[in-house]
Formats: structure tokens, C-alpha cells, sequence
């Protein structure tokens, strides 16, 4: 999905979360665990209001592991049930499915109580393009058995999906927009592919990612790209001339630059996570 967002688009994100929230339990919210505050709405918490909601940290086979815990315990710490997928895996049902009773258990249990009929939880996904929301869709519902409902009050045209006995989607995910709000955010969410469109020159987003890895990754530039320790105390621009060379591409610094994005993207330089969270910290 490529989606260039106008006040208009935002109006209508707005509503449709609205019409559809008052029908749901919980709200999945899908971060990518590669960069899980430039990937969060910066609007989430205020447009979901008080309902129960979990954080679930979507590509996770391509980000940091002890990363990825660090933001889970983070998250959690405040006050946000948190969950790392890889939503390729089949495990992932089962695991939302349980981290989902664990969140909603007390208002399962009252229900109960009360001696209302046990019925599935009912969710829906939500985050900005691209950060997932249909391969997890398909994964839950496993693609099979899915199933249409008759809950009444779903918004028209919109249906159930029905994942497990214990769990229900609906099928439209909400899509949210990501932050514009600066430079950083932006280039963080083009390396990784959220934003695809050319709003950032391909020459500012491998130099960033030439001075992230350089940062924290180094080894893994040095690998791929046969680097030597020379190499390694030139400033970031010449590194990247030295690399266009390397490629072969010549003075050609632009196509080397769409060709560094592409390696990190496709993993070619190993697991990374662009947002940091240092195990001590509690704060932002
Ligand atoms: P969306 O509905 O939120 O817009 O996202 P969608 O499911 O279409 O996923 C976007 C891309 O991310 C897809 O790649 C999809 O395969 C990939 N993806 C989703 N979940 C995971 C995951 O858990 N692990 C990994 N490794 N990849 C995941 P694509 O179709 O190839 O598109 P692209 O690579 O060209 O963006």
C-alpha cells in the first residue's frame, strides 16, 4: 500500500476507527519491531481512547533480538501488553490468541459470572501501510477457515473473520497514518520500506543508514561490503563513494544508494532495529 496522506484521508482513518471501535474488545495495534515509535501512530492513544489494547511488534524475524525484548519489557512497564511476531510463523495464532485472553481476562471472567454465553474475543488490527496488517490478518484467520459472523452492528460491508474459537477479526484493518513529524522519523521509516515513495532522496536515506550502521552495526557494513579499517575513518559521504566504487557503479553514488537501501531492507546486512531501547532506561 502506498498511500500519500491528505487531511481528508486522515478524516476518514478517523471515522472509520471510530464506527468500528464500539464493536471491539481490544485493538491490535502493529508496530514494526524494526522501528517501533517511528512506526506508531502519534495519534493512537488518544483515537482508541480506553479500550484494551495490545501492542504487537510485526517483523520481528528482521529486527534485533535483544532489541526487540528490551521494547517488550518497555512497553509493558508502561502499562502496554506488548507481543513480537513474525507473522510467517505458524506459532503466531496461538500465541496472540493466548497474550489476548491474558489482556482481557478479567472482563472474560466477569462476563462469566454474569453468566453470559462464552463467545470469541473480538479485535481489530490497526497501523499505519505496510507495517503488516494483512499477512497477520491472513495468518490468524488462516486463510481456510475464514468465516463470516453475524455480529450486528458491523459497519456495512465490513465482516468477521473468525480466527480461532476464541478469537475474531475484522476484516478491515484500520489504516493509520505514520508521524511526518521529522527528518529522522522519516528516513527510519523509508529504510525500511514503510514510505516507498520518493518524498526522501535515496542519497539522505543511505547515509543515514551508512552512519546507524556505522554506529551499531559496523561489522556487518565491513562483511558485505569488504570494507577495510581505512575505510572505516573516512566521513559517511566518502564511505559511500567508496562503496559506489566497490559496487562497480562507477561515480554513480545515487543507484548505490538505492542499492544500500535494498540490502538492508532485504536483510542482506543481518537483523537491525532503528529505534533504540537500552535495557536500563524506563523513560523515552
Ligand atoms: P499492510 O497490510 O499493513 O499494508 O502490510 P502487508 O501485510 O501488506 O505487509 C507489507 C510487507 O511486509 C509485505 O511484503 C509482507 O510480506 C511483509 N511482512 C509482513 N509481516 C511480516 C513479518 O512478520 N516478517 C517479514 N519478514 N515480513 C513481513 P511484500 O509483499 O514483499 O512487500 P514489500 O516487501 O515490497 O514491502
Amino acid at each position: 500500500a502506498n498511500i500519500q496522506w491528505f487531511p481528508g484521508h486522515m478524516a476518514k482513518a478517523i471515522r472509520q476507527l471510530e464506527e468500528n471501535l464500539p464493536h471491539v474488545d481490544i485493538v491490535f495495534e502493529l508496530v514494526d519491531a524494526r522501528i517501533p515509535l517511528a512506526s506508531r501512530n502519534p495519534e493512537i492513544e488518544r483515537l482508541i481512547k480506553n479500550k484494551p489494547h495490545l501492542m504487537i511488534l510485526t517483523k520481528s524475524d528482521l529486527a534485533d533480538p535483544t532489541q526487540t525484548a528490551n521494547w517488550i519489557r518497555f512497553f509493558k512497564a508502561n502499562g502496554l501488553p506488548a507481543i513480537a511476531v513474525d507473522s510467517k510463523a505458524n506459532i503466531t495464532t496461538k500465541a496472540i490468541t493466548k497474550i489476548t485472553q491474558a489482556v482481557l481476562s478479567d472482563k472474560l471472567a466477569t462476563e462469566q459470572t454474569k453468566g453470559l454465553k462464552e463467545r470469541p474475543i473480538r479485535a481489530i488490527t490497526v497501523g499505519i501501510p505496510n507495517v503488516g496488517k494483512s499477512t497477520l490478518l491472513n495468518r490468524l484467520v488462516n486463510k481456510r477457515v475464514a468465516q463470516v459472523g453475524d455480529t450486528p452492528g458491523v459497519t456495512k460491508g465490513q465482516q468477521w473473520l473468525r480466527s480461532s474459537s476464541k478469537l475474531s477479526l475484522l476484516d478491515t484493518p484500520g489504516i493509520l497514518w505514520p508521524k511526518f513529524e521529522d527528518e529522522e522519523t522519516g528516513q527510519k521509516l523509508a529504510l525500511t520500506g514503510a514510505i516507498k515513495d520518493q518524498r526522501f532522496a535515496s542519497d539522505d536515506v543511505a547515509l543515514f543508514a551508512l552512519r546507524f550502521f556505522r554506529s551499531y552495526y559496523e561489522q556487518a557494513l565491513v562483511d558485505r561490503y569488504k570494507l577495510s579499517s581505512a575505510d572505516l575513518v573516512l566521513s559517511d559521504v566518502d564511505l559511500l563513494l567508496v562503496i559506489t566504487k566497490k559496487l562497480g557503479m562507477k561515480d554513480d553514488y545515487e543507484r548505490a544508494s538505492d542499492r544500500l537501501i535494498l540490502d538492508i531492507r532485504r536483510e542482506k546486512l543481518g537483523r537491525y532495529t532503528l529505534d533504540r531501547k537500552e535495557d536500563d532506561q524506563d523513560g523515552q
